[in-house]
């Protein structure tokens, strides 16, 4: 680390390649043949993730016209992208019908008439899904919640949105082929049972729609959301996650399952990213904190002042030393909120040690800005 931090600088964001194919590998493992993962390339993406996710023979979700621009630009299989969003702009559905990608994941009526212009220009049907709302509440902080029928996103199954929307779709089969149905509840999501609801949800959807108009669909997505370790979370694992899903799943006969397909994030690549920062000003104030300010904070990683979030910090340079001191680690930018760690346990620190945040590879990152003319950070694999 210490090497890395010299060579590249800081703050610095290390992944590291073994964690990642790990996580890749379970969740390729635990679908088989019968699912498809597709990762979350909101969570982090880049071209040399795109490689690695490729190589593993999972699929790419994008969520804007630009993501989608840098997966094909960096020679992403078409064929295994599926784009996401609840506004997506004309070019980036043409782009997407043009690029032949797996499927564009419907969010709202309107959007199904914007498609159909684009699939008949081009004389041919554009492969969807349809993004269901279904009214379920994950245990997950207030914005990190997707499928109350508060959210902005989906076709809420509740009120016949969704119900609509399917028969607007199957009305022109020269417009849409309807691949099925897709939710997502949320995110930081560190129990299964949320995902057991949804899929039945999803499946009494689908029944109810097969006694109505005939239709039956090929596959089901119950999206992503898995939680990952911060501080002390026990999450389930990726394959515990998908195996509950599959339970569900499997009370179809085999013969008309729909296939799996799941989106992690944040599961797949949150745990194989380390932030380093460098330790600079120390200040002991009359509350009686101290503050560890460090070189990095809310342009990198907005999350602790967006959403509480949690992180664990270690002394990287002092990793033998007893952690007998409480410190917040503050961050340079000019606001009271940049704080990455209320309360952190940590040895005495010195000006120039490194302080590292675990499970930092997942919507950081992506999140980040020039605030106060901070630069991104460096990058590099291990
Ligand atoms: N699929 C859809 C449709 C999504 O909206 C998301 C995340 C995912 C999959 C992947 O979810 P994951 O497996 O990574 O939890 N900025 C927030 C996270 C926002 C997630 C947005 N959607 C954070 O920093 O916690």
């Amino acid at each position: 680390m210490r090497d890395l931090a010299h060579r590249f600088g800081t703050p610095l964001y290390v992944y590291d390649l073994q964690t990642l194919r790990q996580a890749l590998h379970a969740c390729a493992a635990a679908l088989g043949a019968a699912g498809l993962a597709h990762y979350a390339g909101k969570a982090y993406l880049a071209p040399w993730l795109l490689r690695e996710i490729d190589a593993a023979g999972l699929g790419l979700d994008v969520c804007s016209a630009t993501e989608l621009e840098v997966a094909l630009q960096a020679g992403f299989p078409a064929r295994r992208i599926r784009l996401h969003g609840n506004n997506k702009p004309l070019a980036g559905l043409e782009r997407a019908v043009r690029a032949g990608i797996a499927a564009i994941v419907v969010d709202s009526l309107p959007e199904l008439d914007m498609i159909a212009a684009v699939a008949s220009q081009r004389g041919t049907p554009a492969r969807i899904l349809l993004r269901l709302n279904p009214g379920i509440e994950a245990h997950t902080h207030r914005y990190l919640q997707t499928g109350t029928l508060d959210s902005k996103f989906g076709l809420p199954i509740e009120g016949g949105d969704a119900r609509r929307t399917v028969e607007a779709a199957l009305a022109r089969p020269q417009c849409f082929h309807l691949l099925g149905y897709h939710a997502h509840i949320g995110t930081q999501i560190l129990d299964l049972e949320p995902y057991r609801l949804l899929v039945r949800r999803l499946l009494s959807f689908s029944q109810e729609m097969e006694r109505a108009t005939g239709y039956w669909p090929s596959a089901i997505s119950p999206g992503g959301g898995l939680g990952i370790t911060y501080t002390d979370e026990v999450p389930p694992t990726p394959t515990a996650w998908l195996k509950t899903l599959r339970q569900e799943l499997d009370t179809i006969p085999a013969a008309r399952r729909p296939t799996l397909e799941v989106e992690p994030g944040r599961a797949v690549i949150g745990p194989a990213g380390v932030a380093l920062y460098r330790v600079g000003t120390i200040k002991a104030v009359t509350s009686g904190r101290t503050y560890v300010s460090v070189d990095g904070g809310m342009a990198d990683n907005i999350r602790p002042a967006l959403y509480q979030a949690q992180y664990a910090a270690l002394a990287a340079t002092r990793m033998h030393e007893e952690t007998d001191r409480t410190a917040t680690i503050a961050g340079p930018y000019c606001e009271s909120g940049d704080i990455l760690v209320q309360d952190a346990n940590l040895p005495e620190m010195q000006p120039g040690d490194l302080i590292a945040l675990p499970s930092a590879g997942a919507y950081c990152l992506p999140m980040s800005s020039n605030y106060n003319g901070a630069l991104r950070p460096a990058v590099v694999t291990v």
